[in-house]
């Protein structure tokens, strides 16, 4: 296996500096299997960079035992130096078990020798990247010992990537990082060098699936599943050294315009039979294949509705075609009425969600994976935690997050996400008491469907969740993310679903020490003051210059870049604010509106309905107010309008002020002039947000703004 040496392509968090303590060191790798070559290779090469020496013995070999290593690591089925088995003695009587996990590494310092110990290839790939990620501190004398396992069991990432350029959406929907790495004008890349250099990002971040195409399947889309199943095999070949499994998304109606049925009906015995023999071949061709990930009955997608059938039948279908090999389906639950009519103010796009899936709980199969995105509208900058993650005690969950940023400045904008995925996994939708979101999506091998039907949710966590997926912001893009700092977002990604307990700040740290190689000359302390005060808060600064309190949706319409207020108000999308000139704000509540705030369990479902007790920042998500309406925080809705926009605006500035003082020894001449661009754009984006959002709201309520600044 060859490690991919693109100089062409920024290194991202992998730079060859990256892997100076590793490869300044000697290195032993004891075990076999694709990745454990994985890992050889990768040390090899660091060592041949840093000065350091590899040895590997497969088992039965010899003629290491005597040799001094700085570090081993070995798979535990391996014949060991007495250092790796004292290790694992102690592991197992600390512990009191016996494995370390699917996955998961343990990491001691002892006797002078840092072990990586675990049980299968994957988790000793994982355990070399965290050596990577630790630096010189993994060689620390005072390591106490660490036992690592991912929360998540799939940590995926979804690609919106299409094969052949769509008119409107072009070759990434959603994509702000140029073309797509896997495809390009209709046909798979033929050099995918890249692909695998991509793969080893994200080993090294811990995600571990990905799906290559577009969950809205287009027809040339479609065949990848058929007579092009051959391209999602190279795909898959590149992927695999780094322990990323492949999905693709499939089109529901695959039999009718695949196989040429007369219907897709589920529960018709040609149609299931159709899958299977489908199924069966991409098995035969991709032994490890992942699964589906279907978007039916959305957005003009095709699903079980037409044929009379739910949600739980289309699911089924496709998860009894996967199961004999093992795959998953990820369906998801994104299913709303997008030809609403503005004027009917019952019909709540928020509710749909919920309103289709919930009544389906204990329906799907073990292996259909219902994937419900993190809010109930679309990926906002601010939104309540969907319902649905709450509602569905006997079914499989993942949670999907935007990590391209749609709504969240298009990879122009300085907005780091983390903060926000933190706070949605952490939310205790039963309360203090009950688990988090994390909890829900964490895999804790509960047992079997039926085991789980009877569990509630609130039973502490101990659930199957089907764990965390997101869209991915990677594009051919010299940087990969466009915007250089976006990256952060998806090494924040992968951490996350590894540990969702981990601090966003914290992650952020790493990704810069990783990231950025100062010259020796220079101070990185400066470098990582700098980029945590313009990242820290970007995400809670996106939202002050944009649309306030939680209502959303005040972009252009289409593309979603920048303010337009009314964009949307009067369309079918099923997106309003409702703004006139007494008030604004969406009535969700059980007394006066649309009945949303009763689809959260006890406290939230209180919490949301009280106008004295919801939160601020959801404010206008759920109620509609006047603009006099006085705040927790004690501000007027509209002054409070007035404030932020201003203060948002005014730390863009800041944080281009701070990049511009940047010593410029501490990043390359590309990334800063990048960032430097971008940061133009940001600024003034974010005015054009502040006058339209003031000026609009001004010119409804006719209130002036109390410090008199400047509202056109
Ligand atoms: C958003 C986005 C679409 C996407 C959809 C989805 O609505 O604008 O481009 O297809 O989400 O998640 O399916």
């Amino acid at each position: 296996m060859a490690i991919p040496d693109r100089t062409d392509v920024h290194a991202a968090w992998l730079p060859p500096e990256a892997f100076r303590a590793v490869g300044s060191r000697r290195v032993l790798v004891l075990g076999e299997g694709l990745l454990v070559d994985t890992v050889r290779e990768e040390a090899t090469r660091a060592c041949a960079r840093h000065g350091g020496g590899v040895r590997h013995r497969p088992p039965g070999g010899n003629g290491t035992a005597d040799e001094p290593f700085d570090l081993v690591l070995a798979l535990s089925t391996a014949e060991a130096p007495a250092v790796v088995t004292a290790v694992r003695d102690e592991f197992r009587r600390t512990s009191g078990q016996d494995a370390i996990g699917d996955e998961g590494f343990v990491l001691a310092h002892r006797d002078g020798v840092t072990v990586v110990l675990a049980d299968e290839p994957a988790g000793l790939l994982y355990g070399f990247f965290h050596v990577v990620r630790l630096g010189e501190t993994a060689f620390d004398a005072a390591r106490p010992a660490e036992h690592h396992r991912p929360a998540m069991r799939r940590r995926m990432l979804n690609h919106w990537d299409n094969v052949d350029v769509h008119p409107v959406m072009g070759q990434v929907e959603r994509g702000y990082a140029g073309g797509s790495i896997f495809w390009k004008d209709g046909a798979l890349r033929e050099d995918l060098t890249r692909v695998r250099a991509y793969g080893r990002l994200l080993a090294a971040c811990g995600v571990n699936a990905l799906s290559v195409n577009n969950v809205n399947v287009h027809r040339t889309e479609a065949h990848l599943l058929t007579d092009r199943l051959g391209d999602v095999a190279a795909i898959a070949d590149e992927l695999r050294p780094y322990g990323i499994r492949v999905h693709l998304s499939v089109n529901f109606a695959s039999p009718v315009i695949l196989g040429g049925l007369p219907t897709a009906d589920p529960l018709d015995e040609r149609v299931r039979q159709w899958w299977a023999r489908a199924t069966e071949r991409v098995y035969q061709t991709i032994p490890d294949f992942g699964g589906y990930v279907v978007k039916a009955d959305s957005e003009g997608q095709p699903g079980p509705f037409a044929y009379g059938r739910d949600h739980a039948d289309g699911a089924n279908m496709l998860a009894d075609a996967l199961a004999p090999y093992g795959g998953v389906v990820h369906w998801r639950a994104f299913v709303y009425n997008h030809r609403q009519d503005w004027r009917d103010r019952s019909t709540d796009r928020a509710r749909a969600a919920y309103d289709h899936f919930a009544p389906l709980d204990g329906r799907f199969r073990d292996n259909a994976i219902v994937q419900v995105k993190y809010g109930p509208m679309d990926f906002q900058v601010r939104e309540p935690v969907s319902p649905v993650i709450a509602a569905m005690p006997a079914t499989r969950l993942a949670v999907e997050f935007q990590v391209t940023q749609e709504y969240t400045g298009q990879q122009r904008h300085v907005c780091y996400l983390a903060p926000m995925w933190s706070q949605v996994l952490g939310f205790r939708p039963f309360g203090a008491d009950g688990p988090s979101v994390a909890d829900i999506a964490t895999d804790a091998d509960t047992g079997g469907a039926a085991e789980r039907a009877v569990r509630t949710a609130a039973d502490g966590g101990a659930h199957a969740g089907g764990g965390l997926v997101a869209v991915s912001n990677v594009g051919d893009d010299r940087f990969w993310t466009g915007h250089p700092l976006a990256q952060a977002n998806l090494y924040a990604f992968g951490r996350l679903a590894w540990d969702p307990r981990l601090d966003p700040v914290a992650v952020l740290d790493e990704w810069i020490d990783l990231t950025f190689v100062p010259s020796a000359t220079a101070d990185p302390e400066r470098l990582r003051r700098t980029l945590h005060a313009m990242m820290d808060e970007s995400w809670l600064t996106y939202e002050r210059y944009t649309a306030p309190l939680g209502v959303g949706f005040m972009v252009r319409p289409g593309h979603h870049y920048g303010p337009d207020v009314d964009g949307y108000e009067y369309t079918p999308w099923g997106t309003y604010h409702f703004a006139d000139r007494d008030g604004v704000g969406v009535d969700r509540t059980r007394a006066t509106g649309t009945g949303f705030t009763g689809q959260y369990p006890k406290p939230w479902s209180d919490v949301y309905e009280s106008l004295a007790e919801c939160p601020d920042e959801l404010l206008l998500f759920f109620h509609h107010v006047p603009y006099g309406h006085v705040l927790r925080n004690g501000s007027t809705v509209i002054q409070h309008i007035y404030d932020t926009h201003f203060e948002g605006v005014e730390q863009v500035a800041e944080i281009r002020r701070l990049w511009e003082k940047l010593d410029r020894e501490l990043v390359s001449p590309e990334v800063h002039a990048r960032v430097s661009e971008l940061l133009d754009e940001q600024l003034r984006c974010a005015e054009e947000w502040r006058d339209q959002i003031n000026t609009y709201f001004f010119r409804k309520s006719g209130v002036p703004d109390a410090r008199g600044r400047r509202i056109y």
